[in-house]
């Protein structure tokens, strides 16, 4: 046996195996050339009659061709299984194994403060209504009664897109569209949304930032003690039971009289503490009776009742789980937020 047979077998071995049609075929290949009484255990056998000189280089042929074509074979099978795989049968599923895990992700605590709020408003019969983050200046500040000159309308304080369009700097702009496409009282809504202004960012400010606006108007009577108790409901069911609602007199351009709303710390629980600035209470919302003025820009009689109010999502969701930098909300560190989950 010399080199010159090896290769031979090498050659003949792999054009038969080019040939094969399918799998039998290449297992009759296999037991052929690697099977107990195949060639190339005889080639192994036959070692002993080659010359001392000749034995290493013919044995180590001899086992490269072993490997050059228990290779071959094996690759020539996958691709029979494959093409049987993609034809027709289902891939093999093992039902015992343990399933793979994927992991879930978790609310951000403004979206959880949106979505609680929305479902505390709804048991009373709010719905919600939705309104574009660019505005008009009739919707944003002249529907809202807001002056001329007032200082909020200052391009320092909104950010004006041409002398009309403006990022809503709140979002009150959806009561007027809210009452303009409800015709006439009743209108009962609460908007989520966010909100711009030319604030520079700290601890408590941030340019971009979520409030949710409730307005109720109608026909029959709405008066101010509907809007306490609606707001001491809403922060109850929030807060806790035992958290107080204090009603302190302000002024809001669409709203008469108008009321800064606080909530007892929920930290301290009013007895004073470094997030309530040692007070007890923490503002939480602005709200009041919707001015008369308001109902002139959309058409309804002047005898139409209603309060509105507005808060910041932030705030509250801070207060509630004791965070002091607004920045911790938005720099999205997933190990931070999936704490409040
Ligand atoms: N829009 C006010 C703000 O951004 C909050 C507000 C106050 C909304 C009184 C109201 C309201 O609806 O009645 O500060």
């Amino acid at each position: 046996m010399t080199i010159h047979d090896i290769t031979a077998l090498h050659e003949t071995a792999l054009s038969a195996l080019g040939k094969a049609e399918n799998a039998e075929a290449v297992e009759q290949l296999r037991i052929q050339y690697l099977g107990r009484n195949g060639a190339i255990p005889a080639l192994m056998k036959g070692l002993g009659s080659v010359s001392a000189e000749d034995r290493a280089a013919v044995g180590k042929a001899t086992n490269a061709l072993r490997c050059a074509i228990e290779n071959a074979i094996a690759e020539k099978k996958a691709s029979f299984t494959e093409t049987a795989r993609g034809d027709a049968r289902p891939p093999c599923v093992d039902f015992s194994l343990p399933g793979r895990w994927h992991g879930t992700g978790t609310a951000h605590p403004v979206s959880s403060v949106i979505e609680e709020a929305v479902r505390i408003f709804s048991r009373l019969g709010f719905t919600v209504a939705d309104g574009p983050d660019i505005e008009t200046n009739f919707n944003n500040f002249v529907a809202l009664n807001t002056a001329d000159h007032h200082p909020s309308r200052d391009a320092s304080d909104t950010f004006w897109l041409t002398d009309d369009l403006l990022l809503r700097t709140q979002t009150s702009p959806v009561q007027i569209r809210a009452m303009l496409a409800g015709k006439k009282p009743p209108v009962r809504i609460v908007t989520p949304g966010r909100c711009y202004r030319r604030d520079t960012t700290d601890a408590t400010h941030s340019a971009n930032f979520h409030q949710i606006e409730g307005l109720y108007v109608d026909t029959v009577p709405v008066s101010l003690a509907d809007l306490k108790s609606t707001l001491a409901y809403f922060a109850r069911e929030m807060m806790g039971t035992d958290v107080k609602v204090r009603f302190r007199p302000h002024f809001f351009p669409f709203t008469e009289p108008s009321v800064e709303v606080d909530f007892s710390c929920h930290i301290c629980h009013g007895t004073g503490c470094r997030v309530c600035k040692q007070s007890g209470w923490i503002e939480i919302l602005g709200a009041g009776m919707v001015d008369p003025r308001v109902y002139e820009h959309i058409g309804y009689p002047p005898d139409t009742y209603g309060y509105a109010f507005g808060m910041g999502v932030e705030r509250i969701a801070m207060i509630r789980h004791g965070i002091t930098d607004i920045r911790l909300l938005y720099e999205n560190d997933l190990r931070y937020l999936r704490q409040f989950a």
